[in-house]
């Protein structure tokens, strides 16, 4: 049956089962528009917290190869992904030359170091509890490069950022879609519910940075 046939209770029926089995991640709270003012006023640190992140996604990507070839598609979309996440490390370092700023040593990332501490261990639980956090991750990213997109002044900065949180978008349903396929729809669904209550929490808890997270 085509879309515009279905009567109004099997619409409302097939809203409610894309819910349940939602193709993407959906933050439970949205980032305090304190953050972006902030982020604005010293967008040089953001940028050097940004490279860092890329860096970090690409080396993430690369360790899910490592740990996980046995999933089908998983080492090919790794791989891309690892690809995709170093041209943007590649292209915020060129920003950040011409603007004569030194990327520096990592100070690390309270929220993804949270975010570290809610994963179960076990094998199975670890490897789809690896898939979601690295998808909300990416949707948090998503979110926050968005913001930046809009309030930036800069032409060339906001087109940059428009489209990497697209990119960014488009790796938390590839995560999503990898978590599905490992485990039953009941459990990706019970857990990414608790992991994104869990991210809440801590995006509440956190204090706010010049930073992407
Ligand atoms: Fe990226
Ligand atoms: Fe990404």
């Amino acid at each position: 049956m085509r879309r515009g046939e279905a009567t109004q209770e099997e619409g409302e029926q097939r809203v409610g089962e894309g819910k349940l089995n939602s193709d993407e991640i959906t933050l439970h709270r949205a980032t305090d528009p304190a953050w972006l003012t902030l982020a604005l006023s010293r967008f040089d640190e953001v940028l050097i917290d940004h490279a860092h992140c890329e860096k970090k996604a690409a080396a993430n990507a690369l360790s899910l190869l490592q740990a996980f070839p046995e999933v089908p598609g998983l080492p090919a979309q790794m791989a891309r992904l690892a690809r995709e996440e170093a041209a943007h490390l590649a292209r915020v370092l060129q920003i950040m030359e011409d603007r004569g700023l030194i990327l520096g040593r990592d100070g690390g990332d309270p929220y993804a170091q949270g975010l570290q501490k809610l994963m179960r261990n076990g094998q199975k639980d670890r490897q789809l509890d690896r898939f979601l956090v690295a998808g909300i991750i990416e949707a948090r990213s998503a979110e926050r490069l968005a913001l930046l997109a809009e309030g930036l002044t800069d032409v060339a900065l906001k087109k940059f950022y428009a489209e990497l949180a697209t990119s960014e978008d488009g790796h938390q349903k590839l995560f999503l879609r990898l978590a599905r396929e490992i485990a039953p729809g009941d459990v990706v669904n019970t857990r990414l519910a608790e992991l994104l209550t869990g991210e809440a929490a801590l995006i509440a808890a956190l204090p706010l940075r010049a930073a992407i997270h």
